[in-house]
Parts: C-alpha cells; structure tokens; sequence
C-alpha cells in the first residue's frame, strides 16, 4: 500500500491553486494537512479521491495512476453525507452492498464496524436522531465498511463543538492503531494535527511550506516538551503567512 503525489498542479481557470505538489506516503502512515482556508487543501484530497484531476502530474496508488473514484479509496465528509431515509446500519452496509456483497453479508459487515465506532446499539435509528459526533462516527464506519487501502478524511471533526472534536479525536486514535490503514487527513487545528499525525504537511498557497516526520509516541501530551515546540514552530509558519497575507 503506497501512495505518491508527484509533481501534481491544478488550477480552476486562470486560478493556479495547486503548485506543483510532490509527497509520497508509507503503508499505515497517518498523515494530517494542515493551512489557512483556501491554501487547497480539498482540492488535493479531492485529487487524491479521484473527483478532479489534476491538469500536471499524477497520483499514483500502488503503482497505479487514480484515474476516479474507488472503493480502495474511502472518503469522510465533514458534513458525513449520510443517506437521511436510510437507517444507520442501511447507510454503513451501502458500500458493501454496492461493490456486489450479498445483503446479509454486508449487513454483518456494517455491524463490525459500527461496533469499532461503538454505535452498535444504534444500528436502527435513523441519521436525524443522532447528535453530529455520532453522525460522524457512522460516516466513518460506512468509509471504513467499503474496505479502503486509504481512508481520506476532510475536516471530519470541523463541525463539532470541542468536547466532542477531542473524544472524536481519540477514538480515531484508536481505530487507526486497530486498523493501520492509511489516513490522510484535513484540519485547521494544529494541535490536532500534532496529536494525531505520522507525517504533517503544513501548505501556504497551494505550496508545501514544511513537512514534519513525527515519531512520538502515541497519545501524544499537548504538555510534551516537543510537542508544543513543534506547534509554535508550526503556528508561526502559517501566522507569518496571514500577516504577509494583510500587507500585500
Ligand atoms: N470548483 C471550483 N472552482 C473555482 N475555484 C475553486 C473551486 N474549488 C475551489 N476553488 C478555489 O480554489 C482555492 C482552494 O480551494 P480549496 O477548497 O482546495 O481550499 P481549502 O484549503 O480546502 O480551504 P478550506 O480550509 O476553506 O476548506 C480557493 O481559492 C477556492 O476558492
Ligand atoms: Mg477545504
């Protein structure tokens, strides 16, 4: 399992927005992206998803270039996307139902991974009667219920209020270590970034501004030495960059 992004530019029109992007990243890695709205963020995870294509350059995913979207690849919404007349176990067994698994399987299937997000007891409510951290959680497992190689997660936890974000957080945590599989994911918090990430890729502009290989262990204490060191560091890149950002 290996993803390489290799020299990869994209524009809306006359708008560069991505400038030549290059990183590759290792099986299990969980990788966090950090930067100031509209640095392009999404438009990279949506390249990496295989929704857009980027105009130079290629992604590649086990050697092979991303040419669409596919189940090898799960996406994570930060508004989850749930089928809202659909039940909660109906929403996490669609994927493997889509890819041809036989109902019951499936079903069984989507019970397993609601249960790693720990929302087995609510396999039969419907998404309206949920609170947006569950929400959140049953966007997960349906991601992680297609089987993904990589799991591609864009400000899943944007909308949720702090107490939630931070158990939210944890239990990614959690199922990350369970499961290893590959994560890239998008937020504007730093600290998140710091407590969750392998690899931290901080983006100015549509460019790569740092790269951080971080081997701290895990969980990771805000009150680490290193780990406020490393958020300064990374607070002042991009406060730097909103300051130059109101002079120009
Ligand atoms: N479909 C589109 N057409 C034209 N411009 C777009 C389109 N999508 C994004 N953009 C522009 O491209 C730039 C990067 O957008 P992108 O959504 O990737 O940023 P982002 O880093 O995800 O921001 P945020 O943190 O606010 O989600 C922005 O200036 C945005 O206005
Ligand atoms: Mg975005």
């Amino acid at each position: 399992m290996s993803l390489v992004i290799n020299h990869v530019s994209k524009s809306y029109g006359a708008k560069p927005v991505l400038k030549d992007i290059s990183f590759a990243v290792e099986p299990h890695e969980f990788v966090c992206i950090l930067g100031h709205s509209g640095c392009g963020k999404s438009t990279l995870l949506n390249l990496i998803a295989g929704y857009l294509r980027p105009d130079e350059g290629t992604i590649q995913v086990n050697g092979m270039n991303v040419s669409g979207p596919s189940k090898e690849r799960g996406v994570v919404f930060q508004d989850h996307a749930l089928f809202p007349w659909y039940s909660v176990l109906d929403n996490v067994a669609f994927g493997p139902e889509a890819q041809g698994i036989p109902k019951e399987d499936a079903k069984r299937k989507a019970r397993q991974y609601l249960k790693l997000v720990g929302l087995e007891r609510y396999a039969e409510q419907y998404p309206s009667s949920l609170s947006g951290g569950m929400k959140q959680r049953v966007g997960i497992a349906r991601a992680l219920a297609g089987g993904p190689d990589i799991l591609l997660m864009d400000e899943p936890f944007g909308a949720l209020d702090i107490l939630t974000r931070d158990t939210m957080r944890r239990e990614l945590q959690r199922i990350w270590m369970e499961l290893r599989t590959m994560v890239i994911f998008i937020t504007h918090s730093i600290s998140e970034a710091i407590h969750l990430g392998n690899k931290v890729i901080v983006m100015k502009d549509g460019d790569i501004a740092a790269m951080y290989q971080l081997d701290l262990p895990f969980p990771r204490s805000h009150q680490d030495s290193e780990f406020s060191s490393l958020l300064a560091e990374i607070e002042a890149i991009l406060i730097e960059d909103s300051v130059s950002e109101r002079i120009s």
